[in-house]
């Protein structure tokens, strides 16, 4: 697995993923054991990379089955980064099936997983869930906007939105200051509202997640507190669940009470991502087998 970005939960879980299914998996940090690598085609390599992708990619193609890549954003240049050029040259050069552990603006599998957590939370209620929605009714997803101190990138945003709005047995809600507007290719069919009273209203699932501004590229326009969500903000959901990818700021992004809380779903949601790797893994595996 190259890593460009540090990661948790996507390393280990994927790691986790394919070992159950009897694979071995490689960890290889790009980044910081690597050469540095040139994704421009025709590059004149007189600068700081080393080696080009096209040389690279092919040896780790000879060398695994499968790659799963995680690359960063720069947050610079939206046209660069939503061209996906790292990702891409991997998936051009390697010659075997290439996995997103995360790309510059997108995170399909952390979207999985959501999926996944909210299918399970729906069939197999906990004790302090609501089981209205037992009853086949769609259940109302927010996915709410929240403060960061650091510019982040859409690319949760981005995914959540593309699969919820795929999965299409929700009523879909995006909430986000002025400004803070995400790609509409991703967004299409949710209703977007800047106030986040409203989105709350009967609730069952809040995504939490900040993103930096898609339009103003990379940039954070607002930090405003009261964006981050609360037990109080809570209480005009329908005992919603809370989830969030994971790392959180506490109490900028989410507040203690609720991570700490019976709504939080973000441990389980977390857990998850072992099962999402795995059945991405095992279905690229199938006409292997
Ligand atoms: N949610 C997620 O992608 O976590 P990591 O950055 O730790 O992999």
């Amino acid at each position: 697995m190259p890593v460009l970005n540090p990661s948790m939960r996507t390393r280990l879980s994927t790691q986790l993923g394919a070992q159950n299914l009897g694979m071995d998996a490689i960890i290889f940090n790009v980044g910081s054991e690597g050469w540095a690598l040139e994704f421009e085609e025709e590059a004149i390599m007189s600068g700081s990379t080393v080696e080009h992708v096209k040389d690279a990619a092919p040896v780790m193609g000879k060398y695994f089955d499968i790659l799963a890549i995680r690359t960063f954003p720069s947050l610079k240049n939206r046209e660069d980064d939503y061209s996906e050029l790292f990702i891409k040259q991997f998936i051009k050069y390697a010659g075997v099936p290439v996995v997103s552990l995360e790309s510059a603006t997108l995170h399909p599998l952390q979207s999985l997983t959501d999926i996944i957590t909210i299918t399970e939370e729906i069939r197999n209620p906990g004790p302090d869930s609501n089981r209205d929605l037992l009853s086949g009714r769609k259940p109302k997803i927010v996915l709410t906007w929240a403060p960061h101190v650091k510019p982040l990138p859409q690319c949760v945003a981005n995914s959540f939105s593309q699969w919820i709005n795929k999965w299409g047995k929700a009523d879909f809600v995006i909430t986000h200051p002025e400004d803070y507007e995400l790609n509409e290719e991703f967004t299409r069919g949710a209703t977007i509202t800047h106030d986040q009273d409203e989105a709350l209203k009967d609730a069952d699932f809040v995504y939490v997640k900040n993103w930096s501004t898609y339009t103003d590229y990379g940039k954070i326009y607002c930090n405003d507190p009261e964006w981050m969500l609360t037990n109080e903000k809570l209480q005009q959901s329908n005992n919603a669940k809370v989830m969030h990818c994971l790392p959180v700021r506490r109490n900028v992004e989410l507040s203690d009470e609720i991570l700490d809380g019976p709504n939080s779903l973000v441990t389980q949601e977390a857990a998850n991502r072992v099962w999402a790797a795995q059945a991405v893994l095992s279905e690229i595996l199938k006409p292997t087998l």
